[in-house]
């Protein structure tokens, strides 16, 4: 199984952004597979192909309560992976609120690592993917500087995680929510 976690946005969030990429598409002369308000999501942890023992651990320790405060995040700017040459996906920032994800990032890789789950190596990029390039060279990098349709912040509030199984298909992927772990003050 596919599995992630991930940081979900709520009704408003997800208005604004396929509001933007309504202009973007407008605008933009480039081939592009549009990421469908039902997928958009921040992920937090890939775990990739794991077993189902590993997702049954893994689902273990996504449903306990977190400690940390919820907290609210600003969605800003247009960014493209990778960073040089041909593009291939176009995404949305994180203005406000990064310390807050990170710190969640090391306590779901933390409890997934104690549970035997690889939560994989390196830096987190968080960001929110809301295009992939279905071909592309490296001057529709220009996009990113010539459209400012996600200049404005979107603000969207953190109170849970969700543990993703993704299934893959020719159309767009499908995203099964297994578990949940609340953000708690207690
Ligand atoms: P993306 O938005 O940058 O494409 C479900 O596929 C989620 O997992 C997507 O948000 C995707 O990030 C992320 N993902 C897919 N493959 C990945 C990988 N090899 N490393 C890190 N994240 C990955």
């Amino acid at each position: 199984m596919r599995l992630f976690a991930a940081l979900d946005l709520d009704g408003p969030a997800r208005e604004a952004i396929v509001k933007g990429q309504g202009a973007l598409r407008a605008a933009v002369d480039a081939e592009l597979r549009w990421v469908q308000p039902p997928q958009l999501h921040i992920t937090l942890v890939f775990l990739g192909e794991v077993s189902t023992s590993q997702a049954s651990a893994a689902v273990a320790a996504l449903t306990r309560p977190i400690s940390q405060f919820p907290f609210e995040l600003t969605l800003a700017g247009l960014g493209a992976f990778p960073p040089r040459g041909a593009p291939r996906a176009l995404w949305i920032g994180i203005r406000d609120g990064l310390p807050d994800v990170l710190a969640l990032h090391r306590e779901i890789s933390s409890r997934l690592r104690e549970a035997g789950v690889d939560p994989g190596a390196g830096a987190l990029r968080p960001h929110l993917t809301i295009a992939r390039f279905k071909r592309s060279r490296p001057r529709d990098r220009q996009v990113i500087a010539q459209h400012h349709e996600f200049e404005r912040a979107i603000g969207q509030k953190i109170d849970h995680v969700t543990l993703y199984q993704s299934e893959l298909s020719s159309g767009p992927p499908r995203y099964v929510e297994l578990a949940r772990a609340n953000l708690t003050s207690i």
